[in-house]
């Protein structure tokens, strides 16, 4: 299907089933005359090629390899609807019938939140053999773009309520199944990205950094997948109940008003109370977003003397590991060594002890994204680490024994270099290093 026109008439009927699905009954000519159509347009294609190929790639519309320009505002339906249930791919085979076209439109525009192996299951329960609905393959994402791509999602998300909606669950769902593959293929890369902590944009990239530390460290714990994506949604949600309170309370730099501290206390509620709404999200999700702010001895907010889910320590931990490697108002940020001092002070009390110490065990005893001094007085950051020996980790030098900057910036692994070891951890802010921006360096040039 070469000729522009064709396809363009082709994704246009698509497009106008999926619309006229909407606002009309089955079987009104409004959705059949355009199903009709498409299905003659794809069997007529059908004739000189073995398939018809249509979807989405890196966020824009694709035939047959051609990225299509403008494809969102030109099929909209048809790209919301693709985007919502995952699919990033459609393919006609020959011997495709018209029924098979009309079962496909309904499952597309179905609300059920079907990916992967159950739009397989579907189409089979449809009788639908000559139309496949690919989902997003695993890997094909960067650490770098399955974490930008985590960002958006929480900015969409979160834009959605305050527009007064119940956000669409497909995007969460779909952002943390990436996520959790990329925590499982390197998850160095990813805690590494969890540095960057954007200051204007802190509760987006927050979101994400909690939910991919919180992703680890359920992996850490061999939470199962079940419960692992419940965590991992609830990491990306927890502070979801923010859009609720004013903005000019969230950003106010100084001091709040007991009033003002009043409305903050009131957002895992709010929070708990949208991801209860939310179709099709595990009912962890709203225990531990509601608990995220009470500490392991029941003290914090909101008050409760029930017994906590057990999986809600696990964002408590992130989170506050989280703030704490963050610049804010009233803190320099602490670096991961310093912050797990800190924490380790509160065990018993604010942190439960057996999901901390897997916490700290996690991390390691030079985390990556740690600023390291070397023996040889060189500078440079914990990239990857040596589970078998957590005091030599692989460091990347930044600067060299003369302080000055080192554009090659070698790798050391420590743990093969008897003669180096690390004497101090340095504060980021001394040398003006941004670490976040370091890592994000480091991944791109890794794609
Ligand atoms: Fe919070």
């Amino acid at each position: 299907m070469n000729d522009i026109d064709t396809r363009d008439l082709l994704l246009k009927n698509l497009n106008g089933a999926l619309k006229s699905k909407k606002l009309y009954p089955p079987g009104h000519p409004a959705v059949a005359a355009p199903a009709k159509k498409s299905f003659e347009l794809v069997s007529n294609a059908l004739k000189t090629s073995a398939n018809v190929m249509f979807g989405i790639m890196n966020g824009a519309f694709v035939f047959e390899g051609d990225a299509i320009p403008d494809g969102e505002k030109l099929y909209p339906d048809l790209m919301s609807h693709l985007t919502e249930k995952n699919i990033d791919a459609v393919i006609f085979e020959k011997g495709v019938t018209e029924k098979e076209l009309i079962n496909v439109v309904d499952i597309l525009s179905g609300t059920a939140a079907v990916k992967g192996e159950e739009i397989k299951k579907e189409l089979d329960a449809k009788g639908v053999t000559h139309i496949t609905l690919k989902s997003m393959p695993i890997g094909k994402k960067n650490a770098l773009e399955v974490y930008n791509g985590a960002l958006e999602t929480v900015k969409n998300t979160m834009s959605e309520v305050r527009l007064g909606k119940i956000p669409k669950s497909g995007p969460v769902k779909e952002v943390i199944s990436e996520l959790t593959d990329a925590v499982f293929t390197d998850q160095n890369a990813m805690l590494g990205l969890t540095m960057i902590k954007n200051y204007d944009n802190y509760l987006f990239n927050h979101s994400v950094n909690v939910s991919v530390l919180a992703i680890s460290l359920g992996r850490a714990l061999g939470l199962e997948k079940e419960e692992l994506d419940a965590v991992g949604v609830g990491g990306l949600l927890h502070d979801i109940g923010k859009t609720g309170v004013a903005e000019n309370i969230i950003r106010k730099p100084g001091g709040l008003s007991s009033e003002e501290w009043d409305k903050i206390k009131e957002h895992p509620q709010l929070g708990s109370n949208i991801t209860k709404r939310m179709e099709g999200l595990h009912e962890i999700v709203g225990h531990v977003v509601y608990e995220h702010h009470i500490r392991y001895d029941h003290s914090g907010y909101p008050q409760t003397t029930e017994k906590l889910h057990p999986l809600s320590q696990i964002i408590t931990i992130c989170d506050a590991y989280d703030a704490l490697t963050t610049v804010r108002v009233y803190q320099q940020p602490h670096n991961p060594v310093e912050a797990i001092k800190v924490m380790v002070n509160f065990s018993g009390r604010h942190f439960s002890p057996d999901i901390l110490k897997a916490f700290v065990n996690m991390l390691g005893l030079y985390p990556v994204g740690t600023m390291v001094r070397l023996s040889t007085n060189a500078i440079g950051v914990v990239i990857r680490l040596n589970p078998e020996n957590g005091e030599r980790p692989v460091v990347k030098l930044i600067y060299g024994p003369d302080g000055a900057s080192l554009h090659d910036s070698p790798e050391v692994d420590l743990s093969a270099n008897a003669d180096k070891h690390i004497v101090s951890t340095v504060n980021p802010v001394v040398t003006n290093t941004d670490i976040g921006a370091f890592f994000e360096k480091e991944s791109a040039a890794a794609a």
